[in-house]
């Protein structure tokens, strides 16, 4: 009687587990349902394996364009959004539009090399370069297709309709249906993958529940047969035994190898960042916000930061130029108290300085900023959006060397480097000449 009861146990849960099984397909094909024509398929209750066969087919035929807006996106905001944002200006042109206004045979060599297309006389990219004060965009050594991933995530963030217009265009190409929801276009393949995959997963666990419990039930039913010679109970009570798999030495060598590579991994990343500052980002003694005055209010770079385009280094401003506006903005503002304490008391204020190259490198602003042309953000990163300053860039030997090797050198109408062009474009013309074919990696350059 009693055992009876035990054996019926596992009959109530394998129903239980069963239903359960059937309830997640349903909410399954409901998902997917709602985002895109995959139940089509019509998927029998029970057949599990059906269901996972169609519904992780659509998504892969989908990916594909998402897939590239995903990249583009990726590749924007590590590349671009220093200096550029969809729907508005920052220190270049609002790319929203970009497609329409350029083709992509104008978008690809401009991105690759913005200064060749000036150089080569392009009219708008002339009227362009011109409009925002010759302020030279940098190159970059992106594929073709890394480039229309990029236009692609642009298009896909063209302002509210817009966003929704581009989803669309993606997911048709992708022969998933449209009728997925408006605001869906950018987030929704994601969440929507996300919710297949975990459904898929709790499909998986209760699939091997259920057979671990047929299996018991199996043994059950054999356990209550008399007719069983020796060698079928062995099997029957056959158990799997975890001493000897802890013991057994292929087990302990993965594990052993395993844990020396991680730790061979970490040690190799901890010692290559000693003396790796990036990222560094000090309070400073005044809540003094970048985002504030070089973002929002607009001052000049170089209002603040003086010799910038004059000298090696680019100076950090005494209080006298904050009193320029604060001997009238924000008087009674505690943080401005402090500029006023510091005057007082004739001592500049303990700025924590943040970028700072051994002694043993030499590095020239003027020779960046005014004869090469670069953005201040190229190297600092978007500045202008920092409430306080971090280092952006690695400034390792090997960051300094990777932009010599790729930059051009920006020769127009600098009559210093006309000889050198000359007898460059007679030995090999074929070959950009580059900061680094002037000599920019010779170890005298940068070290003393
Ligand atoms: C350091 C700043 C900077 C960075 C980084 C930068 N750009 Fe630019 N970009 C500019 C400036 C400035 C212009 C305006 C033209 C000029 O002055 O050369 C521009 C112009 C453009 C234009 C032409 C816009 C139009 O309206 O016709 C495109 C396209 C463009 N950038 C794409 C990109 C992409 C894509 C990236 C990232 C891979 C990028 N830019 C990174 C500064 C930058
Ligand atoms: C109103 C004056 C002002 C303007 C405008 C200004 N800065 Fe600064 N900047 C400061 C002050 C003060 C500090 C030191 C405190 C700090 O780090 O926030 C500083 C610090 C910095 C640093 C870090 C220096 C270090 O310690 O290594 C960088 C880089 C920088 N500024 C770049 C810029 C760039 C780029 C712009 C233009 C987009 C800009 N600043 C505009 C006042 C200014
Ligand atoms: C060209 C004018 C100008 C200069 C120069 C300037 N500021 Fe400002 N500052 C402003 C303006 C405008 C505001 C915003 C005031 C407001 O929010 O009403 C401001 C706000 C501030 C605030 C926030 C005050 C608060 O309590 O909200 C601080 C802190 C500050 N500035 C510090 C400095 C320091 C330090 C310097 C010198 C390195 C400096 N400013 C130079 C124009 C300037
Ligand atoms: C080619 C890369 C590059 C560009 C472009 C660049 N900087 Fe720097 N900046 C650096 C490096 C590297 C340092 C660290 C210098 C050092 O420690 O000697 C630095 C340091 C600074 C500092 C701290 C003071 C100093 O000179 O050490 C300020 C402020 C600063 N930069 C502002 C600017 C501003 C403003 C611009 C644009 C007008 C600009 N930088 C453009 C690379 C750059
Ligand atoms: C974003 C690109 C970029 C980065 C990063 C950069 N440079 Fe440069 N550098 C240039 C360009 C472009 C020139 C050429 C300027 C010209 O026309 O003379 C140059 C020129 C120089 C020169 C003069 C070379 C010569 O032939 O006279 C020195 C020295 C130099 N850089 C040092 C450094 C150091 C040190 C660093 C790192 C801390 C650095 N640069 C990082 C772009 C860069
Ligand atoms: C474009 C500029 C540039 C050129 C060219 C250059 N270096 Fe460097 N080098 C640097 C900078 C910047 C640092 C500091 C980087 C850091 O702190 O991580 C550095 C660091 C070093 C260091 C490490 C010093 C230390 O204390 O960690 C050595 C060694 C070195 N350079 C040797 C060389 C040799 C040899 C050459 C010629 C083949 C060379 N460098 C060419 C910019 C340059």
């Amino acid at each position: 009687m009693n055992s009876n009861r035990l054996r019926s146990l596992p009959h109530l849960l394998l129903a239980l587990l069963l239903t359960f099984a059937g309830a997640q397909q349903a909410t399954a094909q409901d998902a997917s349902a709602s985002t895109a024509t995959v139940s089509k398929a019509g998927v029998t209750p029970g057949a599990t394996d059906g269901a996972t066969a169609s519904t992780a087919a659509a998504p892969a035929a989908g990916g594909a364009d998402a897939a590239a807006v995903s990249a583009g996106d990726a590749l924007f905001k590590a590349n671009c959004t220093q200096c550029h944002a969809v729907n508005e200006q920052v220190v270049g042109p609002a790319l929203s539009g970009i497609s329409k206004r350029r083709p992509i045979t104008w978008i690809i060599p401009w991105i690759k090399n913005s200064a060749k297309v000036v150089a080569s006389g392009d009219e708008y990219a002339v009227a362009l370069y011109n409009k925002y004060q010759k302020q030279q965009m940098p190159s970059f050594g992106l594929s073709d297709k890394e480039i229309t991933s990029i236009v692609a995530y642009i298009t896909s963030q063209e302002g509210g309709a817009a966003a929704a217009a581009g989803g669309a265009t993606v997911q048709n190409a992708g022969a998933v249906d449209g009728a997925a929801a408006a605001g869906a276009a950018d987030t929704g393949a994601g969440k929507y993958v996300d919710i297949l995959l975990i459904a898929l997963v709790v499909v998986l666990i209760v699939m091997v529940v259920t057979l671990i419990i047929i299996g018991n039930l199996m043994k059950d039913v054999l356990r209550g047969r008399k007719d069983l010679d020796g060698r079928d109970t062995e099997i029957l009570e056959q158990r799997f035994d975890w001493g000897k798999f802890y013991r057994s030495p292929v087990l302990r060598g993965i594990v052993g190898v395993v844990f020396a590579v991680v730790l061979l991994y970490e040690g190799v990343q901890s010692v290559m960042a000693v003396g790796l500052t990036q990222g560094y980002q000090p309070t400073q003694p005044i809540a003094f916000s970048h985002k504030l005055h070089a973002g929002e209010n607009q001052i000049n770079c170089a209002y603040c930061h003086t010799s910038v385009y004059k000298g090696k280094s680019a100076n950090i401003p005494s209080a006298n130029i904050c009193m320029n506006c604060h001997s009238q903005i924000k008087t009674e503002s505690p943080e401005i108290k402090k500029i006023y304490r510091a005057i007082e008391r004739k001592q500049p204020v303990q700025w924590v300085r943040i970028h700072n190259l051994p002694d043993l490198a030499y590095f020239n602003h003027s020779q960046h900023t005014q004869v090469a042309g670069l953005q201040c953000q190229t190297c600092h990163g978007p500045i202008q959006n920092m409430e306080v300053v971090y280092q952006y860039s690695a400034l390792t030997m090997g960051w300094c060397i990777n932009c010599h090797r790729e930059s051009p050198l920006n020769t127009k109408g600098n009559a210093y480097y006309d000889n050198l062009v000359k007898l460059h474009d007679t030995k090999n013309a074929a070959a950009p000449f580059t900061v680094s074919s002037n000599g920019g990696t010779e170890c005298s350059k940068c070290h003393y």
